[in-house]
C-alpha cells in the first residue's frame, strides 16, 4: 500500500518535470513517506530529518508563515517507504522501486520546468516534505521540531499534493495537507510504476472498520470507493501499456462499494477485471474476514486470470481477543471463511496477518492461535508484537503483556508456521507452476518469479532473456519460504 503511495506521490512529480537522482545530495525535492502503522519511532523520522537539515539552515531564518490545513496530534511512527527512493542497480529513466528506509529525492529538470529554477536558488535549499500516517499524525508540530521542512502532507491528502508543489514552486515557504475528511481518491494522470509487469491500482480508499488496535482509520479517513468505470478504463490502459498483472489494493479492498449508478459488487469488478484482454493475472489485496462472502471464491473459480492467492488477515485465534481487538467476528465465522475457500475447485493458497501480545492475551488465548495455525495450514503468515499506537481504543486496555513475553510468543508462532510451511511447500515437489519471471540473479541461469499463488519460485533455464514471461516450472526442492525449480517450457 505505500509502496503504492509512493509510486503515485513519484507520479505527481515526474507528471510536474521532474526528474530522479540517485543521491540526497544531488536533490532538490526529498520526500519521506512514512508509517505508523506499527512501532513507536517518531525519533527515527526526526533523526532522518536532522540528517536532512541543511547547512544554511543554521544561518537563515525561519520565515513562519501561516500554515494550510490543520490538526495535530501528538504521535509516533516510523519511516518505511519513500516518495522516490533509490535503489541500487537502478536503470536510468525509471525511477526504481521503493526502499526501506531510502530517500525520496528529485531534481527538477530545468529545461522542462524553468520555474524550479527559483526554489534551486532559494537559499540554495532543498524543499523538505515528510508524507503518510507520522505526517498526518505530527501534523504541524513536524515544522516546530523540523524547521527545515517545508510540506506536511497525510495520505487522505495526497490528491492536493500536486497543488501543494506548486504552491511551494511559487515561493510558498510551508504547506500542508491533513484533512482526512475528504471523499475523494487520489487518482494520478500519471502514475510511475515501479515494478514493470505488476501494475498497482488503489480501488478503495481509508478504512471504516475500527479495529481497536489500528491508526489507519485516524491516518487515512473513512473508506473512500473509485467508481467501476474508472478502474475499467485504468486498467485498459495498463493492459495495452503492456502490463499483464494488476494488484487492486486496498485496506479493506473487499468491503469495495462503487459509489457509481452500475453499483458493481467487489466479485463482479475483480471478473470484470479479468476480462480484461491482456490481464493475465489480477490479485487483490487485503480482504476483511466480514466481508468476504462466496461470491469472490466463485469469481476466482470461474476466471482463472484471478490468482489463487487470498490474504486474509486473521489476527487472532481466540474469540475472546477478537472480540477486544473488535474485529467483528469469531473464530468460527472465520473458519467458515476458510471453509469456502478450501472447498473452492482449484486450491487456494491463504495468508494471513496475526498480532501476539494484545492486551488481556492469556497463554489460552495465545494456544489457540497456535491451533487455529495447524488447522488453517497457511501458506503464509505474517506476524507481529502488538504495539500500542496513539489514539486508539486498545492504548488503555488493562493487562499489557511484556515486551519480553512478546516476543517469546512471536518466536513460538514463527516457529511453528515455518514447521507448517515447510510441510506444504515439500508437498509441491514434482508439480509444475505458471511462473511470472520477475528477477534475475548474478549466478548464471538463475532466475526467479511468482506462482499464481503467490508464491516464490527460483529455478533455473538456460535462456537468455525471460524477464516478463510466464513460463512453466517444475519444483524439485522446497524450502519454508520458497521453492526451487526448473523451467520446462512456456506458457
Ligand atoms: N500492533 C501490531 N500490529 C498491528 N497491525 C496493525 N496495527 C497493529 C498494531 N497496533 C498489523 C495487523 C494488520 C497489519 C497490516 O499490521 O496485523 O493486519
Ligand atoms: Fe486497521 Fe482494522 Fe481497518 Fe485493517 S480493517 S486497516 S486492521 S482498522
Amino acid at each position: 500500500m505505500n509502496d503504492h503511495d509512493s509510486e503515485k506521490v513519484a507520479g505527481v512529480l515526474l507528471a510536474r518535470g521532474y526528474r530522479q537522482v540517485e543521491t540526497p545530495e544531488a536533490a532538490k525535492v526529498i520526500l519521506y513517506n512514512t508509517c505508523s502503522i506499527r512501532e513507536k519511532a517518531a525519533q527515527k523520522v526526526f533523526s532522518r530529518l536532522g540528517e536532512l537539515r541543511p547547512a544554511e539552515e543554521k544561518l537563515t531564518a525561519v520565515t513562519r508563515q501561516p500554515l494550510a490545513g490543520e490538526g495535530t496530534q501528538d504521535n509516533f511512527g516510523k519511516i518505511e517507504h519513500l516518495a522516490l527512493a533509490v535503489r541500487e542497480g537502478a536503470q536510468p529513466g525509471i525511477i526504481p522501486q521503493t526502499a526501506r528506509d531510502g530517500a525520496a529525492v528529485a531534481v527538477p529538470q530545468e529545461s522542462r520546468h524553468p520555474s524550479q529554477r527559483k526554489i534551486v536558488n532559494a537559499g540554495g535549499g532543498k524543499i523538505i516534505g515528510v508524507l503518510g500516517c507520522v505526517a498526518q499524525q505530527e501534523g504541524e508540530g513536524i515544522f516546530e521540531r523540523a524547521p527545515w521542512v517545508s510540506l506536511v502532507c497525510g495520505s487522505a491528502s495526497y490528491r492536493k499534493l500536486p497543488q501543494l508543489i506548486a504552491e511551494l514552486e511559487a515561493g510558498n515557504r510551508r504547506v500542508t495537507g491533513l484533512d482526512t475528511d475528504t471523499d475523494e481518491t487520489f487518482e494520478t494522470e500519471i502514475t510511475r510504476r515501479d515494478n514493470p509487469w505488476r501494475a498497482y491500482l488503489t480501488i478503495i480508499e481509508g478504512c471504516d472498520k475500527a479495529c481497536s488496535y489500528c491508526v489507519v482509520p485516524f491516518t487515512r479517513g473513512p473508506e473512500r470507493s473509485r467508481a467501476s468505470a474508472s478502474i475499467l478504463d485504468e486498467v485498459q490502459q495498463l493492459a495495452e501499456a503492456g502490463y499483464s498483472e494488476v494488484q487492486l489494493l486496498g485496506q479493506t479492498v473487499n468491503s469495495y462499494a462503487d459509489p457509481s449508478a452500475r453499483k458493481m459488487r467487489f466479485s463482479e469488478l475483480l471478473a470484470a477485471v479479468a476480462e480484461v484482454r491482456g490481464i493475465r493475472r489480477v490479485r487483490f489485496t487485503t480482504s476483511h474476514p466480514r466481508d468476504f462472502g462466496k461470491d469472490i471464491v466463485e469469481a476466482i473459480e470461474a476466471h482463472p486470470t484471478i490468482c489463487d492467492h487470498v490474504h486474509l488477515p486473521v489476527q487472532s485465534g481466540s474469540t475472546a481477543v477478537l472480540r477486544a481487538m473488535a474485529r467483528t467476528y469469531s473464530r468460527e465465522e472465520y473458519l467458515e471463511k476458510i471453509a469456502l475457500m478450501k472447498a473452492a475447485r482449484r486450491p487456494i493458497g491463504i495468508t494471513t496477518d496475526m498480532i501476539v501480545g494484545f492486551p488481556g492475551e492469556t497463554e489460552k488465548d495465545f494456544e489457540e492461535t497456535l491451533s487455529l495455525l495447524d488447522e488453517v495450514q497457511y501458506d503464509g503468515v505474517f506476524a507481529f508484537k502488538y504495539s500500542p499506537r496513539p489514539n486508539t481504543p486498545s492504548l488503555k486496555m488493562a493487562d499489557a503483556i511484556p515486551e519480553e513475553e512478546k516476543g517469546r510468543r512471536l518466536a513460538i508462532l514463527m516457529d511453528r508456521q515455518r514447521e507448517i510451511q515447510r510441510v506444504r511447500n515439500e508437498r509441491t515437489v514434482g508439480e509444475t507452476f505458471e511462473v511470472l519471471v520477475d528477477g534475475k540473479s548474478r549466478r548464471e541461469n538463475q532466475w526467479s518469479g511468482h506462482t499464481s499463488s503467490n508464491r516464490v519460485v527460483n529455478f533455473t533455464s538456460p535462456e537468455q532473456e525471460l524477464l516478463g514471461d510466464y513460463v512453466q516450472v517444475r519444483v524439485v526442492s522446497a524450502m519454508p519460504n520458497s521453492l526451487v525449480g526448473e523451467m520446462v517450457g512456456r506458457v
